[in-house]
């Protein structure tokens, strides 16, 4: 029986002990405040900015809306973020993304100021990540860091194999991982002998967008498997990129979806929030 990683507990775990440290900031006078802006309304975005803002509220961080429209422009969204950059008494900017495809996604991320870069999407904060400086770190992958750290899953000297590539997780997971002293593989679409190479990990983070993909077949026996994938099966159930049947008899620990890396990542935006009213 594998050890399950509980991600609901663990992310309710650190929203509490932010919404302390909210309340200690406000007693000095100090309010956070995060402002999240979405263009347009698409109904995923909408969810996952609903559940930024519930997440807020519950701890005690200030939350300003800018919901404007899908026809908005680059210039207005622009104009937006240099006010909001602008703005001693807002602490951590976030554009939802997808932005419609007139914007330039690139620019966007560009034009956040790297001290309120909560998403840690900005070059200088993945720059920063890499070089060993400080910086806000991508949320889903330093939420996988926190699981691993509250489950006392050792990471140094582990063989730690990520599947995926991706700026927003596999490559910042990396990055984290051999922060940790974990020795790295980085696997991808184009990875020869991709079971064997999983095979070899202790800590096996998948985040391929592929439902159900790794079976117990790519599973060293008493490894860590971590599910970064969230999808809806064909009866309409949530499932990741792990076989979590197949694959959990084999685990040494495995995270379930939904609750397990799913709620981390709001935890870690709570984080990076709170982080840059420090600052
Ligand atoms: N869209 C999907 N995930 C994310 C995220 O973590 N941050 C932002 N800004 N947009 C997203």
């Amino acid at each position: 029986m594998a050890q399950i990683i509980d991600g609901k507990l663990i992310s309710q775990q650190i929203k509490d002990e932010l919404k302390e440290k909210v309340a200690e900031l406000k007693e000095e006078g100090k309010e956070i405040c995060l402002a999240v802006i979405q263009v347009g309304n698409d109904p995923a975005s909408t969810v996952y900015v609903g559940n930024k803002k519930k997440a807020c509220e519950y701890i005690g961080i200030k939350s300003l809306a800018y919901e404007v429209p899908e026809e908005t422009t680059e210039a207005e969204l622009l104009d937006i973020i240099d006010k909001l950059n602008k703005d001693d008494n807002v602490h951590g900017i976030l554009v939802q993304l997808p932005v419609p495809k007139h914007i330039n996604e690139e620019k966007i991320i560009n034009a956040i100021s790297p001290s309120k870069d909560v998403d840690g999407f900005h070059p200088a904060s993945v720059g920063a990540l890499s070089i060993g400086q400080k910086g806000f770190v991508s949320c889903t992958p330093a939420g996988v860091i926190q699981l691993l750290k509250r489950s006392n899953i050792e990471i140094s000297g582990k063989e730690c194999v990520v599947i995926g590539r991706s700026n927003i997780v596999g490559k910042p997971m990396g990055m984290l991982l051999l922060r940790e002293n974990g020795t790295v593989t980085i696997c991808h679409s184009r990875t020869k002998d991709l079971k064997e190479v999983c095979k070899r990990a202790d800590i096996l983070v998948v985040a391929i967008g592929k439902p159900r993909m790794i079976d117990a077949s790519y599973v060293k026996e008493g490894a860590t498997v971590i599910d970064v994938g969230i999808h809806r099966d064909e009866n309409n159930k949530l499932c990741g990129d792990v076989d979590y049947a197949s694959v959990e008899p084999v685990a040494g620990a495995i995270t379930p979806v939904p609750g397990g890396v799913g709620p981390m990542t709001i935890a870690m935006l709570m984080n990076n929030c709170v982080e840059a009213g420090l600052n």
